[in-house]
């Protein structure tokens, strides 16, 4: 899937808190639920500083033992474009099963790295669920981090976070939009941080592909 994603958020965070904007690819079956996540987030437990980080994360058990955030562990493989020589196999098209993370920004894609098959026990067949949208963490005796922008979702847009373009790809590489109405909007504190409905741009003139706005203020008390 491709998304763009703003994640300008607020830098003052507790050491306790935690706030990201990310997609996950998920695979809830038994034995374990796997998951792989990249996005941007301010961690200053993890880094020691309040700083926007770009950041990959897996697990193939629920969270529990497997898994790490960037490069702590073993497990996602970087593709380093620096030290590529002409004429070396590139071997993970899409049909290898791997999960590739690529970026864009820069005008045509680049492989960043790729989490291999064989990490998972049921992500490497497939995913059951992906999201996108942001997520915080606090201490339960201490007010929530922003979200986003620090601006709700019916701010929208210059004020609210967002996350465009988002599409899928099908076995053969070919991209096309989400269905309208197969998507679940999820938010589990209302009052704190919200999120708008997903909508096609396109369909107001705009060019933004399939998007929805999310987020919220610092503060938050439930
Ligand atoms: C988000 O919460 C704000 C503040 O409570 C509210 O004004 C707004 O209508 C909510 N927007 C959505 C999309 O739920």
């Amino acid at each position: 899937m491709a998304v763009t994603i703003l994640g300008i958020l607020w830098r003052d965070l507790t050491t306790a808190q935690r706030s990201s904007t990310a997609l996950w690819v998920v695979n809830s079956d038994t034995p374990a639920t796997n998951v792989v996540e990249a996005g941007f987030h301010v961690y200053p437990s993890l880094y020691q500083d309040s700083k926007l980080h770009f950041f990959i994360f897996w697990t193939a058990d629920g969270y529990k033992s497997t898994g790490c955030y960037n490069l702590k562990c073993q497990g996602f493989v970087m593709v380093n474009w620096d030290i590529l020589t002409p004429g070396d196999i590139i071997d993970n098209g899409p049909q290898t099963g791997d999960w590739l993370l690529f970026r864009e920004d820069t005008g045509k894609p680049q492989l960043i790295g790729y989490w291999p098959k064989s990490l998972f026990t049921t992500l490497d067949k497939s995913a059951s669920t992906v999201r996108w949208g942001g997520s915080v963490s606090y201490l339960s005796d201490a007010t929530g981090p922003p979200m986003g922008s620090g601006h709700y979702a019916s701010e929208l847009e210059g004020k609210a976070a967002y996350i465009k373009n988002i599409q899928l790809f099908n076995s053969e590489g070919q991209s096309y939009d989400l269905l309208d109405g197969a998507q679940n909007p999820y938010t589990d504190k209302i009052d704190c941080y919200n999120v708008s409905a997903l909508v096609n741009s396109g369909r107001y003139g705009y060019q933004d592909g399939c998007m929805f706005y999310f987020g919220g203020p610092a503060g938050c008390t439930s």
